[in-house]
Formats: structure tokens, sequence, C-alpha cells
């Protein structure tokens, strides 16, 4: 099957959808790159929108819960990207249907994160619900997992504060981890569109690289920068949680303690799949870390 020419993305001003934008700009492989955003969303940042069109980007700007509406806006597309906040992922229950609709050849929903087809919690339910949707409405899916952001994980709600020079970890920090950057997620999705046989109806897990926070710890010492480091037990993170319910702090540490559980690690990954895609390794997130933090 050749490659997919026109692609519809929703989300695209958030965390990660800048990343899959420019990697599609970039690639020139598609004719068509349509963002879908909601009405308010365009109203609130307008230069964000207007940017992205004089740099080729076709911009739909609508009511993203009317599925005639989006059936409309996503005429002509081959496939959907979306990168939707885990907060609200059922919102594109009426975007798989609309898709369909449309005739709308594959979607991509968003995961981005573990495998959901393993992991327990209610966002993964909410995740494995539009996975069904997207089969009941006979469309096309490719699922794509990267564990953690490897650009979004020493950061201080992680407990890596590298301007005052400590960590916090939790648990066994020998623990496998994996780690993906969310410009080398860009790069699958690009390879993912452009050889659609490859990952049709496929699950994937994929990395930029395999460490232990022990090792990043390493890493930041041997590039100038050594952290003093405290440590939670897995309980005692668990009392941070009890403690701060429904912040922030608490979803960290929640991440902490999976990590700590071996749940942000894949022991197998599909990399091979995509031979074009060359991922960074540790030291760019460490050096970026280091970085920001001088900046800051
Ligand atoms: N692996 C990791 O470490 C990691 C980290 C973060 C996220 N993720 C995953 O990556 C995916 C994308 O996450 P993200 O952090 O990029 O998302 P995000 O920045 O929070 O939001 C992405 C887009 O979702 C839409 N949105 C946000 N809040 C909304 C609301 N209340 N109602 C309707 N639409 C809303 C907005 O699009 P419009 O304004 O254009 O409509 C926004 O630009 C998710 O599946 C998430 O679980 C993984």
């Amino acid at each position: 099957m050749t490659s997919f020419k026109s692609i519809a993305v929703f989300g695209a001003t958030g965390d990660l959808g800048p990343f899959l934008v420019n990697a599609l700009l970039e690639s020139k492989s598609f004719s068509t790159i349509r963002v879908l955003t909601r009405s308010e969303s365009f109203k609130e940042k307008p230069e964000t929108f207007n940017d992205l069109k004089a740099r080729g980007v076709q911009v739909a700007a609508l009511d993203l819960s009317n599925e005639d509406a989006v059936v409309e806006a996503l005429q002509g597309i081959d496939a959907v990207v979306s990168s939707i906040s885990g907060s609200v992922i059922t919102n594109q229950l009426v975007w798989v249907k609309a898709a369909a609709r449309a005739g709308v050849k594959r979607f991509i929903p968003s995961e981005f994160g573990i495998n959901s087809q393993k992991a327990i919690g209610p966002v993964f339910e909410k995740k494995r619900s539009v996975q069904e949707e997207i089969v009941k409405n006979g469309l096309e899916y490719t699922l794509l997992f990267v564990s953690l952001f490897a650009d979004e994980t020493l950061i201080p709600l992680f407990g890596f504060d590298i301007k005052k020079g400590t960590a916090r970890l939790v648990g066994d920090s020998s623990v496998p981890l994996t780690l993906t950057y969310r410009k080398d997620i860009a790069s699958f999705i690009v390879e993912i569109l452009k050889n659609p046989s490859v990952s049709r109806n496929k699950a994937l897990q994929v990395k930029s690289l395999q460490t232990s926070f022990d090792e990043i710890i390493e890493r930041f010492k041997a590039l100038g920068t050594p952290l003093k480091v405290s440590r939670l037990t897995v309980a005692e993170a668990q009392e941070v949680i009890d403690a701060n319910p429904g912040t922030v702090e608490s979803f960290y540490t929640m991440l902490f303690i999976k990590a700590a559980q071996g749940y942000m690690y894949f022991d197998t990954v599909d990399n091979g799949l995509f031979p074009n895609v060359k991922p960074s390794g540790l030291d760019v997130a460490v050096q970026e870390a280091i970085e920001t933090a001088k900046q800051g």
C-alpha cells in the first residue's frame, strides 16, 4: 500500500501535537495536513493557528463534539492522528464515528504512553474504549506505545530539580525504564503514515532508549552536574499521594511508583519496523535538562 497523503491532526497545539505537525511538514510526504481544533482554542491562540496556516497547514476550527461538523471537516482525509489530552480521551469516540462516515482509512488514536492494552486504570480503560470504537466502525488503526516521554521526565515534577542540584527517587531505581523523545514519536508517526501496510491494525511498542534512574543519575554526574539524591520507598511515596489527592504532584508520584514497579519498561519493541527512525540517546535529555536549568 502506498503512503497516506492527506492527514488530519487533532490536539495539534498541545504537548505532543506540535512535534507531530512539524514532522509531517518537514517530511514533505503529504499533500494535505489539516489541523482540527475547537473553536474556543482558535479564539484563545489565533497566532499559533495563523502560524500553522502560514506554514501550509489547513486549520479547521469547529465544535469538535458535533459529529456532522467533524465529518465535514474530515472530507478528503486518508488518516487521522489524534494527540488529544489524556484527560478527555473519550472525546475521540465522536471523531472515530465521523472519520468512518467521511471515508478516512486509518485512525491513530491518542495513546503515546505505556501499553494501554496491558495497563490497569481509568485512563487506559478509556483508551481501550476508543480502540474498540475504531474496530467497530471498520477503520484501520495503529496504536503507538512509547512509555515515558524522554524529554519530559527529567523535570522537577518527576523529582529532578536540576537548578537545586537534587533528585528524589522512588523505590528500586535500578529497574529498567523505556523512554521516547517526542521528536522520535513524531518520526515514527511519519513512517507509519508513509508505509501504511507495515502498521495496519497493529499495536506497536517503540522507544528511543532504555535506561534506569540509577543510570540517569550517573549521566548527570558524568556530564558535570552531580545531583544530591534523596529516596522514598514506594510506601512513603504512596503516603505523599494520599496526603495530596488529585494534585499534579500526586499524579507524577504515582507515575514514579509505576516506573519503580517496572510498568514503564518494554521488554520488546517494534523499532525494527521503522529503520528510517534514528532515535536520540539518553545524553540528549540530560543535556537538555542541564541547559534548561541554566537558562531558567
Ligand atoms: N508518555 C508520556 O510521558 C506522556 C506524557 C504526556 C502525555 N502523554 C499522552 O500523549 C497524548 C497527548 O497528550 P498531551 O499532553 O500532548 O495533551 P495536552 O497537551 O494536554 O492536550 C492536547 C490537546 O487536547 C485538546 N484538549 C485539551 N484539553 C481539552 C479539554 N478539556 N476538552 C477538549 N479538548 C481538550 C486540545 O486541543 P484543541 O485545543 O486543539 O482542541 C489540546 O491541544 C495523550 O494520550 C497522553 O496520555 C504521554
